[in-house]
């Protein structure tokens, strides 16, 4: 960091100038890269400042139980990009999704917000300008060129491989490109860390709506292919490279990209990319774990999984619109056969998922008769009592799966395997800004501790001290 960037750091932290004075003058340059850098120094100062005078205050106690249950409710990690309250739902830097919806920029005749800036908001922590969101578009329109091996990587691959399998692997195929992993290797200093992880960050979000258009066209459409059109904005242009050339669908892509960006650190995508990432591995290598862990179908792939589950439903029934009574049985039987119904509960909100109705204000405006729709509506009414009455789930109410699919379905988006690429392709936003924040904030290595039960034994009859 040079001289004068110190100087106003330092002013900005002593709160002599403000910091709407600097972003300003940064912003009229256009270097987003800087203004993140001016804020997480001083997040640096404010973070060391804390930590010198609160460093050994408690925040929690551990339970043994907690443990052995998915280190459910411990305080372990910071993510500065967004926060999950049980009752309220996300909130990215502080903004709910409806807040979101109003106040981020939006397309030229549209009414949902560009994902570019709720990148800049996760990044920088404050609402951008058009001005900083058309320079996010172009940026990564800038920096989109995938090179020919990551397509042939993924052409190496059976049709029948999952999209999520070509979609993990074309990302490790683009890791040849990573300058952090590079320079590394030449020997990195430790400040300028930060810097290349950015670029890197940029670089790869850039370049991942082609290669998912490119595994849903080598797919489903005979392996005919789109180029990009340099016009458009991100999702714009995921949606144009997908073939699907309809404004409301491209507004539905913005959406779609925006409510599946982040949901705060410790869930298995975001807290994968950020463990990976400790160990300093490059951003390529960290988001390919993380969404390695989306695919999963209690996280990510429960998506594709609802479809799949209402298009069975409708064969089982031969109906395209059972009845709740119908839908109030078929609940009952997957239960039975010992499963989960997949797009409801949760492991930390307690409510119907935000994003789940920013998804329905979308259905009601864009296609309030369409029939898969109205049955994701009526499962909506159905499946919380009868979940409920079982007694042990935490949370009957549906997240944001429970509707994602329905829509894309009424736009003849029918691959349900595909739709967890969609979801990796959004979780790049929040995953990549949060380890540009971990690099900047000089993060170590994650490292927590483990026992087993014969020493949990031990402890419990008092042969073994509690374990540093
Ligand atoms: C999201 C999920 C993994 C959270 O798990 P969790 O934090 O362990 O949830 P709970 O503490 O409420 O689970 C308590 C019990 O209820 C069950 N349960 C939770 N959600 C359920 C659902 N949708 N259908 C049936 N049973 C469910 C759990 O399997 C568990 O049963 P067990 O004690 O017999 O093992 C879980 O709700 C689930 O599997 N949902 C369906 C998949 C899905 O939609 N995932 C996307 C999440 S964004």
């Amino acid at each position: 960091m040079n001289e004068n960037k110190l100087k106003i750091n330092t002013l900005v932290y002593q709160q002599k100038i403000s910091l709407s004075t600097v972003n300003y003058q940064l912003k009229k340059m256009g270097i987003i890269k800087d203004l993140f850098k001016i804020k997480a120094d001083a997040a640096n100062i404010e973070i060391k400042d804390l930590l010198k005078e609160h460093g050994n205050k408690k925040i929690g106690e551990v339970t043994l139980a907690q443990i052995y249950q998915g280190m459910r409710g411990i305080t372990g990690l910071v993510t500065e990009t967004s926060l999950l309250d049980t009752q309220e739902g996300i909130r990215f830097r502080g903004y709910t999704i409806p807040e979101l919806q109003q106040k981020l920029p939006k397309a030229p005749d549209g009414d949902q917000p560009l994902p570019e800036g709720l990148f800049y908001l996760m990044l920088i922590g404050e609402l951008p300008t058009e001005e900083d969101v058309n320079h996010i578009t172009s940026v990564w329109q800038r920096r989109s060129h995938v090179p020919n091996h990551v397509f042939a990587t993924i052409d190496a691959l059976p049709i029948t491989a999952h999209p999520m399998t070509m979609f993990v692997t074309g990302v490790m195929a683009l890791q040849t490109e990573s300058n952090f992993a590079k320079e590394y290797a030449k020997g990195l200093n430790k400040k300028d860390y930060w810097s290349i992880t950015y670029d890197d960050a940029m670089d790869l979000i850039a370049r991942l709506p082609r290669i998912a258009a490119y595994i849903y066209r080598r797919k489903y459409k005979n392996n005919e292919h789109i180029q990009p059109n340099g016009l458009l904005d991100w999702s714009g242009n995921l949606a144009h490279m997908m073939g699907y050339e309809d404004e409301s669908f491209k507004e539905l892509m913005r959406l779609y990209m925006t409510i599946h960006a982040d949901h705060e650190g410790g869930n298995v995508s975001a807290h994968t990319t950020h463990l990976v990432g400790s160990a300093l591995s490059d951003v390529y290598l960290s988001y390919a774990a993380g969404m390695n862990g989306l695919a999963g179908p209690l996280h990510g792939l429960a998506n594709q999984e609802v479809i799949k589950w209402i298009f069975e439903m409708q064969k089982e029934l031969d109906t395209q619109s059972p009845t709740k009574q119908q839908i109030a049985n078929y609940v009952q039987k997957t239960l039975t056969a010992g499963k989960v119904v997949p797009g409801y509960g949760h492991a930390v909100l307690r409510k119907t998922d935000p994003r789940f109705t920013a998804q329905m204000e979308f259905g009601k405006k864009h296609m309030p008769n369409d029939p898969l729709v109205n049955t994701v509506w009526n499962i909506y009414e159905t499946v919380p009592p009868i979940l409920q009455s079982l007694g042990k789930i935490k949370n009957p109410w549906p997240n944001v799966d429970a509707h994602s699919g329905s829509l894309l379905v009424h736009y003849g988006m029918v691959e349900y395997e595909f739709y967890t690429v969609l979801f990796s392709v959004s979780r790049a936003l929040g995953v990549l800004s949060s380890l540009c924040w971990d690099r900047v904030l000089n993060f170590p290595i994650e490292r927590p501790k483990s026992v087993t039960t014969a020493a949990v034994k031990l402890w419990l009859e008092g042969k073994e001290e509690i374990w540093e």
